[in-house]
């Protein structure tokens, strides 16, 4: 290995028609120790595209690396900007995962990035989660299949996935430092699984390390979590990444098992920042009347959150800490070499060594066709009384809200898309009206504004300052209509947790316009459940979370009955915070910088079954204008399963179960169903919850048709996760098979032995 950076001899060219992974060690062996440290830690993209960037050894031939936000568009450049991730997962469709996957992938590449830092999917254990829209379920099946499917098409189109926020990033209070406190059989029943999926199934390429502790131990320096079952346990082959700053010690990171820091500078000089303040600081010499490091301190103070990030202002601890401790004997460079070779494995594998990369299609008619079907199937219809949707078109159409005429594209944070198009509800009625329909638009209150992070590490609201609407008006517009349509929204961001009541005076808004309205619609552009005093006084309540640019297309489309409403809830709407399982401050959002997963594995419709509370609308709810029926329920099973399984033979077991039977399509329109199956064990050695998702399957039928469905039940649905043997095991004994089209509509039983 050369140790003279001056080196400059030409035949240190490695050789590129060498076999990766001879090409790869010959790299590491000829790199100096300043450019193995170099390759660590992120550095400035001098393309100022990158979210994160690796600077290239042009020496050796190895290019640069650049990593791009988000899980709902390309940060990087105008781009699509897809529906909310938990409008994907309400689609209860992993095809349709992965076809996004593959689209957002095409759009990093068509942005010439490597590697994409999505998709997000913590399991969203409270509904107060600030960023519940960049996540998928509080159901770790659910959660499991969408990820996989999402990192299959990313991976798909020749970009390196990157599965976060690893591990348990479930809340944004104090998100830089609280401590998840969970037992054993929680993390590896709801919390690991769908990262534990993404590396069996799926292959990612990338885990990113989140901000907060677990069990009192930082992500970056949790070894537990990071080596012995990330890398010994599960097989992972690609790189730990950090979240942005969330690396405190890079000795103590390095030895557990991260692999790259990011973005490996101070906020001031990272390309993204977009702050005015730090531009400012940005801008000035490395040394004026007083460090740098100290006035941006100062200017950034006013943003400051409780229990702030203490890295932001830091030079990376991948750097001279890391540096030192090689040179001085404290830790070895293998481990440093190690890590290279992961960055340079995945590199390789998808072509970025060899600058064989796909072109990849940004902001294509495609992704555009896409981003509405999604919009469209993820949006839940959750009351429809009086059938009153789908509309005709025919009718005088009242669209009220402080923001039915702007797009609710998505919310604050490092997920921010710009959009180089967006359609408002109000243009999506206007340009689906038949000609007799007409539509009117009030306010009717302030606007309630929009969450971004855009200028700020911390989330803003911008209030755009109007006119002042008048509730009056909105209730005249409503009287001389025959349907109010009542558009809300609430504003969730990265780095802040939300309110469960709609902000500003929507609820009053609602309220005033259904009192005096023939039929009234409530849309709702919200991360989750809200609260709703208004649902006895309206008529149908549709849920479109944030639909991205193409979100009045997608809500015409189904308010006009073009679409069928065919999303399902990936998360239970419960009526209040208290009915949800962490309920108490202990719990959520902790005490002492500690939360308590005390709750164990009831979390989410788990809870509300267990305690027997019922929610406003239970998880995997959603109406249809078409009416299913069920029939024929049959369960073969498929393997007998003795006892403890070894986890080699969970792979190869194939399904436990496999259930058949018949949907039909008895509605007058064309509609689609999602078909849930749940296991309920009749008894059990530990606390189980009353019944688990185990499989679900989407049908699209049309009037009067029918199909035979099938869904597999593997051997891990029906196992718990035993602490003593350190394993899975799956108990003898019966269990209910409860198949439906909800948690809470069960439609057909059987039963299965194990
Ligand atoms: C943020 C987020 C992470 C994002 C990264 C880069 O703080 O937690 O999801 O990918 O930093 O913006």
């Amino acid at each position: 290995m050369s140790t003279d950076p001056d080196t400059t001899d030409a035949d240190t060219d490695t050789e590129t028609d060498a076999s990766p992974p001879d090409r790869i060690a010959d790299i590491v062996d000829e790199m100096t120790l300043e450019e193995k440290i170099d390759f660590v830690h992120g550095s400035y993209d001098p393309a100022e595209l990158a979210t994160g960037y690796v600077a290239g050894v042009d020496r050796l031939n190895v290019p640069s690396l650049s990593l791009v936000d988000g899980p709902m568009g390309i940060r990087a450049v105008p781009s699509t900007a897809f529906p909310a991730s938990i409008a994907l997962a309400a689609a209860w469709d992993p095809d349709l995962a992965r076809e996004f996957g593959e689209a957002i992938g095409e759009e990093a590449r068509g942005a010439d990035q490597d590697a994409l830092l999505a998709p997000g999917f913590n399991i969203i254990r409270v509904p107060q989660c600030g960023r519940a829209f960049e996540y998928y379920s509080e159901d770790p099946y659910l959660n499991s299949r969408l990820a996989v499917g999402a990192v299959d098409g990313v991976q798909s189109a020749g970009v390196m996935a990157t599965a976060k926020h690893y591990l348990a990033n479930n809340q944004e209070a104090d998100r830089h430092h609280v401590s998840a406190e969970i037992d054993e059989r929680t993390l590896r029943e709801i919390y690991l699984p769908a990262f534990e999926a993404a590396v069996e199934e799926a292959d990612v390429s990338s885990v990113m390390a989140s901000y907060n502790r677990i069990n009192g131990t930082y992500a970056p320096q949790h070894r537990r979590l990071l080596t012995e079952v990330l890398k010994d346990e599960w097989g992972f082959e690609g790189f730990v990444v950090s979240d942005w700053w969330a690396t405190h010690d890079g000795v103590a990171a390095a030895e557990a098992g991260l692999d790259l820091d990011m973005p490996g500078m101070p906020v001031y000089d990272w390309q993204c920042h977009g702050s005015t303040f730090l531009d400012l600081v940005a801008a000035l010499p490395d040394e004026v009347w007083f460090p740098k490091k100290d006035l941006a301190e100062f200017v950034s103070r006013p943003w400051q959150p409780a229990n702030p990030n203490p890295n932001v202002l830091d030079e990376s601890p991948f750097d001279d800490p890391l540096r030192e401790a090689i040179e001085d004997g404290r830790l070895e460079e293998s481990i440093l070499d190690d890590k290279i070779r992961r960055i340079l494995r995945e590199m390789a594998r998808f072509g970025v060594l060899d600058g064989e990369q796909p072109e990849g299609a940004l902001d294509t008619p495609d992704h555009h066709d896409l981003a509405r079907r999604i919009a469209e199937r993820g949006t839940v219809l959750l009351q429809n009384d009086g059938d009153t949707l789908p509309l005709e078109g025919s009718e005088r159409i009242a669209l009220i809200g402080p923001h039915a005429d702007e797009p609710k594209v998505g919310g604050g944070g490092s997920s921010e898309v710009d959009p180089t198009r967006a359609t408002s509800p109000l243009d999506g009625v206007r340009d689906r009206l038949e000609i007799d329909g007409s539509v009117t638009f009030e306010r009717g209150i302030e606007p309630v504004g929009d969450a971004s992070m855009h200028d700020s590490p911390l989330p803003e609201i911008d209030t755009p300052w109007g006119e002042n609407p008048r509730i009056e008006e909105a209730m005249r517009a409503a009287q001389d209509a025959d349907v109010a349509v009542v558009v809300v929204r609430d504003l969730s961001s990265e780095g802040a947790d939300r309110d469960l009541e709609l902000p500003g005076a929507q609820n009053e808004l609602i309220a005033a316009v259904a009192a005096v309205a023939d039929r009234t619609v409530v849309v709702c552009n919200t991360a989750g459940m809200v609260t709703m005093p208004w649902l006895d006084a309206v008529d149908a309540v549709v849920e479109t979370w944030y639909p991205g640019q193409e979100d009045g297309n997608a809500l015409a489309s189904v308010l006009f009955g073009d679409a069928d409403p065919s999303g399902r809830l990936p998360v239970t709407f419960g009526e209040r915070a208290a009915d949800y399982p962490a309920s108490s401050e202990a719990q959520y959002p902790g005490v002492g910088l500690e939360a308590e997963y005390s709750e164990g594995v009831f979390v989410g419709y788990r809870h509300f079954d267990a305690a027997e509370i019922d929610p406003a609308f239970p998880f995997g709810h959603g109406l249809s204008y078409a009416e299913f029926e069920y029939s024929g329920l049959s369960v073969e099973n498929g393997v007998d399963i003795e006892g403890a399984t070894d986890p080699e033979s969970e792979t190869d077991a194939g399904p436990t179960a496999t259930l058949t039977l018949t949907v039909e399509n008895v509605g007058d329109r064309p509609g689609r169903d999602v078909v849930q199956a749940y296991l309920a064990a009749a008894d059990s050695s530990v606390p189980r919850p009353p019944k688990e998702l185990a499989a679900f399957e989407p049908v699209e039928l049309e009037s009067g048709e029918s199909t035979t469905v099938e869904l597999t039940i593997d051997e891990r649905a029906l196992a718990v996760y035993d602490e003593d043997d350190a394993d899975w095991v799956v108990e003898d004994g019966a269990f209910e098979v409860l198949v439906g089209r909800s948690s809470r509509d069960i439609r057909a039983r059987a039963s299965l032995e194990a």
